[in-house]
């Protein structure tokens, strides 16, 4: 029987990218899944699409950055499938922007998303997840371990996450229940995605390097496996693994590395 059979997993962001592709793989491995993004509509195809490869699901409108939001999103999934084994806080924006250019505004919603969207689920689901030995999982990034140019506001939100997982992790060591946090790489992009501008619009992505990206379909299975094996911290792609040894071998190979994406960064956006 797969790990996640009967398993009650709520994915923030998931009606589309990373998180879609989560809820499909874990929902056909029998688990039940509690999908959420802030577009009802996009939500609805996404839930369709589930249940027609027959996957238990439901579909809940939610903005993340809004605490009555996440009230209302795990009370739902709560209340409809009785219980909760594992939350996956994936929901999250990135941005474009020099230091210099980027507004209070881009600043307090990258933050509301990116940061606080995964405190407040984590704070509601917290009881559940102790009553059912589970996990917490949250999704990071490559640039949550660096402060990369040109989105610093984007680093900044990620590195908050990496503080909150270890607090809470020592706080809730004694309950057994599993804490993780995945730092992806460069992930496939859905064609429509969008990312926060410097003055805090959203505005269509433009790819600033030409890596081949992970699958959303990898991405997903390696967040599945983080799971099972209860890891606290896993890394992912040549390129984050490397960036990991370098960092504690040679910082100033990193920031020769920095300095060549911010002049990337300059050509792109100048
Ligand atoms: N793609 C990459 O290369 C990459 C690399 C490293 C880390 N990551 C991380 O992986 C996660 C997913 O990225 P992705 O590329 O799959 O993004 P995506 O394709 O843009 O999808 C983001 C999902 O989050 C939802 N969302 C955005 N803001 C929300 C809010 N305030 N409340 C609730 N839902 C919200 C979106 O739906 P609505 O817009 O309808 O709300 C959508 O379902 C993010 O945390 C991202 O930082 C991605």
């Amino acid at each position: 029987m797969s790990f996640f059979e009967n398993k009650v997993v709520c994915i923030t962001g998931s009606s589309k990218g990373i998180g879609k592709a989560t809820a499909i793989l874990l929902g056909q491995q029998g688990a039940k899944i509690c999908l959420n993004g802030r577009d009802e509509t996009a939500l609805q195809k996404t839930l369709k699409e589930l249940k027609a490869i027959g996957i238990a699901c439901i579909s809940i409108a939610a903005d993340v950055s809004k605490e009555e939001d996440c009230t209302t999103l795990i009370k739902a999934n709560v209340d409809h499938f009785g219980k909760l084994d594992i939350l996956i806080n994936n929901a999250g924006i990135s941005s474009r922007g020099l230091v210099e250019d980027i507004s209070t505004e881009a600043w307090r919603h990258i933050i509301d998303v990116n940061l606080l969207g995964s405190i407040f689920p984590t704070i509601h689901a917290l009881p559940h997840i102790i009553n059912s030995k589970g996990s917490i999982v949250f999704i990071s990034s490559l640039g949550g371990k660096v402060g990369m140019p040109g989105q610093s506001n984007y680093s900044v939100t990620k590195m908050g996450l990496t503080a909150f997982a270890q607090s809470l992790h020592t706080e809730h060591k004694a309950d057994n229940i599993h804490i993780g946090i995945i730092y992806l790489g460069f992930v496939e992009n859905e064609k429509d995605k969008k990312v926060l501008s410097a003055i805090g619009n959203y505005v269509p992505i433009k790819q600033l390097n030409n890596k081949k990206p992970t699958s959303r379909e990898d991405a997903a299975l390696s967040i599945a496996k983080a799971i099972i094996k209860r890891k606290k911290k896993v890394t992912l792609t040549v390129l984050g693994k490397l960036q990991a040894i370098l960092l504690r071998l040679s910082p100033a190979a990193v920031n020769w590395y920095l300095r060549k994406e911010l002049e990337k960064f300059k050509e792109h956006y100048n």
